[in-house]
């Protein structure tokens, strides 16, 4: 990709690109970790909240007119309650939380800076909110002798890192999806990362 271009909107300008970022989500997600059975249901229902809330951004990354890369984040207080959980359970003020949803690139895509962009598009809309002080997200957690675990595997913590991200200790939350193979939902623990968004 020579050329990678970028849109940057709202998340209720997003709703147009539904089955395109599905689509992507899809087959990304089903890739260890995530080991995401993916339907279309299950999608418009977890894009609904980025779509109609006032305050989230969706980027796209675009190879000549194909959508081959889509980002997201939201405030805090307009994402789902599992979300918000760790935050409430410990007396957090959501209000100074921005959450980034997914990355999702494909494979083809991927080691050409896009990743990058997308955190720094997203740090762009966190820093819009004054009363922001944090940029967050959750990531899987998988054992080390996961039987789907590829051997070749490289986990992003460096990525994340290099990005100014740190491990929050103690804040996890579960999601519930369905795994590749599996007949039902089950619940899924994930680990919290931040950065601060001042200084
Ligand atoms: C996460 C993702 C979007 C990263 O996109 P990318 O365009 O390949 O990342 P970049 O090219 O911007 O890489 C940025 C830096 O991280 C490093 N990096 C990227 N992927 C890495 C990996 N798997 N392991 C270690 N380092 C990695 C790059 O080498 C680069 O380092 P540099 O700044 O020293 O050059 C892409 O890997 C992806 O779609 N993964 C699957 C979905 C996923 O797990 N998303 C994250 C959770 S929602």
């Amino acid at each position: 990709m020579r050329n990678p271009s970028y849109l940057v909107m709202k998340g209720s300008e997003a709703r147009q690109y539904v089955q395109q970022i599905a689509d992507l989500r899809i087959s990304v997600f089903r890739e260890f970790p995530y080991l995401y059975e993916g339907s279309i249901e299950y999608e418009k229902d977890y894009l609904e909240t980025y779509f109609k809330s006032s305050q989230s951004v969706v980027v796209l990354c675009l190879d000549d007119k194909e959508i081959v890369g889509a980002s997201t984040a939201i405030v805090l207080s307009e994402e789902s309650p599992s979300i918000q959980k760790p935050f409430l359970d410990q007396g957090l003020a959501i209000n100074e939380y921005i959450y980034f949803g997914e990355s999702v690139l494909a494979r083809d895509y991927r080691g050409q800076g896009v990743g990058k962009e997308f955190f720094n598009y997203r740090l762009e809309f966190a820093r819009t909110h004054s009363m922001a002080r944090w940029a967050v997200f959750c990531a899987v957690l998988r054992s080390e002798t996961d039987p789907m675990r590829p051997t070749n595997y490289s986990p992003l913590n460096s990525f994340w890192h290099k990005q100014g991200f740190e491990e929050w200790t103690g804040m996890k939350c579960s999601l519930s999806w369905k795994r590749v193979g599996e007949m039902s939902e089950t619940s899924h623990e994930l680990q919290f990362w931040r950065k601060s968004l001042k200084g």
